[in-house]
This record gives structure tokens, sequence and C-alpha cells, in this order.
């Protein structure tokens, strides 16, 4: 990978602290997943990475789980045992799924983890539809907790906001480079912290709820995680542009060629050097995106990405140690905080 400054040390438990999440959780999930419409439920597994098309045992992995470890920590952060968070994870797990479903679809994305995305395997309205089913059994899955109205609330919450998220992350990219329409770092942090945050915060703040948390605990792990989600999708557009596609996945500045705003562009149209214009001018035009990336980077719009980053990891960290949390369980969430902002996938 070309050199990303760090932001955080990547502590070296944090696979092992997802691990054994997604080991706590699987049983309930599969157990959701095998009450689905078996169509519905084959889209599912596939998403989740079980199998293939057809149902076959899977070659490739599924994902990382960063929600349902959130939840499983949000429980015990709160001095619960981590099955406790159990159906807040499974809920997350298959709501994330179902945005990833449809944003696919919106995007009009081929492929997701080297893989055929499922409208593309399946076909768009199948894929819509299992989408629906996800999210029906993401909400029956919580309105049978004994915290449920109030987690079935805290659900709606964050969806609302992923949906002004994701409208936004559309509205931009019609949106102009320059002149009184052009998108500013502050719309995109809001942008980000719906698009992404919102789901985080609900992760940690739901498996905190079914922990027995009090309403403050609640509310500080819903913040960092929305903070998170922005330092996350911050450090996914510095990876988009200059990270190396052997490692990301993704073609070579990607995100530049797919003229996508994100926030190293965005930083650097903002400063008053006289390559602000020009970069504008190039963007404008569409060309060969490597210009483009070394005058971003000159204009400080990758070093001010990473403060950004930086700043939202600082809100974390601040966000957790505000509240009295299981010591345990808030450094394991630190180490996945670090994983997360680190990562080079
Ligand atoms: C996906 O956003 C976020 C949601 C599904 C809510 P993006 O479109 O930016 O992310 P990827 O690159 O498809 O994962
Ligand atoms: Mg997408
Ligand atoms: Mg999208």
């Amino acid at each position: 990978m070309t050199a990303l400054p760090s932001v955080l040390q990547a502590p070296a438990d944090a696979p092992h602290v997802l691990a054994r999440c997604r080991e706590l959780v699987r049983p309930a999930l599969v157990e959701a997943v095998g009450r689905m419409h078996p169509w519905m439920g084959e889209m599912a597994g596939y998403s989740f990475g079980w199998c293939e098309v057809g149902g076959a045992p899977a070659v490739a992995s599924g994902g990382k789980g960063v929600r349902q470890a959130l939840a499983v920590l949000g429980a015990e952060a709160a001095g619960a045992p981590g099955r406790a968070g159990v159906p807040a994870a499974v809920a997350v797990e298959l709501v994330h799924t179902f945005s990833l479903l449809h944003d696919d679809i919106m995007d009009g994305d081929p492929a997701r983890r080297r893989r055929p995305t499922v409208w593309k395997a399946y076909g768009t309205g199948p894929a819509v539809l299992a989408g629906d089913a996800l999210f029906a059994l993401a909400v029956e899955t919580l309105a049978a907790t004994t915290a449920g109205p109030q987690a079935v609330r805290v659900l709606s919450v964050a969806l609302g906001d992923l949906v002004r998220g994701q409208a936004d992350d559309l509205l931009f990219a019609s949106r102009p480079w320059t002149g009184p329409q052009r998108v500013r770092p502050d719309e995109y942090r809001a942008m980000a912290e719906h698009k992404t945050g919102a789901l985080l915060g609900c992760a940690a703040a739901l498996g905190a709820l079914l922990g027995g948390a009090e309403p403050p605990v609640v509310t500080a792990l819903d913040r960092a995680g929305r903070h998170l989600g922005v330092a996350f999708q911050v450090v996914d557009d510095v990876l988009g542009i200059w990270g190396d596609p052997e490692v990301t996945g993704k073609p070579v500045h990607g995100d530049l060629r797919e003229r996508k705003k994100t926030f190293p562009v965005l930083a650097a149209l903002g400063s008053e050097a006289p390559g602000a214009q020009r970069l504008a001018a190039l963007l404008e035009a569409g060309g060969e995106p490597e210009e483009a990336a070394a005058l971003i980077d000159e204009l400080g719009g990758r070093s001010a990405a990473v403060a950004e980053a930086r700043s939202h990891v600082a809100a974390v960290e601040k966000a957790l140690a505000d509240v009295a949390l299981d010591g345990r369980a808030a450094d394991e969430l630190r180490s996945l905080l670090g994983f997360l902002v680190q990562r080079d996938l």
C-alpha cells in the first residue's frame, strides 16, 4: 500500500475480537436467516459469504462483522454478558446486508468482496425483495426482545439517518465542483455520519440497551459509532485515491475516475491556492486522474483528510471516556476503532 500516514496503531487483537463476536452471533444469525423464504435466504447466505449462487457452500469468506461486534461489545461494555447483545447483533447485520443489497443496485456496482453483487447474480427484482425481507427480519428480531419498542425505535432512527445519508450521497453526484452549489466539507461530514455512522452507532447503542445500560451509556456509544463512521469513510476516501489496488481490491484512482465527491477532493477544492482552479478544471474534464491525484495532495487534500479522520478518532475516544464502561469491553472497542481506521482493505 502507498504510505498512508498512521492514524492510530492497529492493536493486534482486533481480528480476535471480531472472530469471537462472529462465533457468538453466528448460530442466532443462521437461525434467523433459516426462517426466511428459501430463495431470499439463499441471497442472504450469499451476501454473508456462507454459500455460492445455487446454495453450494461458499469458497469466498464474508465481511468482518464489525456491526455485530459493536453490538456484542456494547452489551459487555454495559456489564452484561455478550450474549445479551446477540439479538441486536443479528438485527444490525441483517440491516447492514439489506442496505448493501440496495446500495449496490443504486450505485450500479457489479462486484462486492470480489464476487458478483446480488443484483448481478440473481437479478434486480429479487435483490430488492431480499433487502426488504432482511429489513423485516431485523425488525422482528428486535421486537421480540425485552426492550422491544425502544430497540425498534433506536433502529428506526438509524435507518432514517442512513436513508438521509444515501440520499445526500446520490444528490452530491450531480452537484458542481465549484461555485455556490459546490459540496462543502461539513455537508460531507453529515452525509458520512448518516450513511455509515448511524448504523455503527446504533449497533453499539442497541447492544448496550439490551445489556441494561443507563441512557447516558447508550447515547455515548451511539455518538462513538457515529464518529467512527465518519473516520472510516474518510480513510476509505484516502484509500480510494492513493490505496494500493492489490490491497483495496478497487481500481487505482477509482474514486477520481468516478468523479466522487470525496473528502480529500472537497478539501483540496476549498484551498485558496491557484491550483484549486486547475483541479476543478481537471475534474470537470474527466481526464486521466494521475495529475488530479497529485494536485489534491499538493493542495493539502490528503493531509486534511488524515487530520479529519484523526479528529473523529479523538471524538470516539472522548465519547468512550465520558461514561463508565466495563474496562475490558472498552479496550476491545478501542482495538476495533484502531483496526478500522488503520485498515488496508
Ligand atoms: C454504502 O455506501 C453505505 C450504505 C450501504 C448505507 P457506499 O456506496 O459509499 O459504499 P460501498 O463502496 O458500496 O461499500
Ligand atoms: Mg456503494
Ligand atoms: Mg452508495
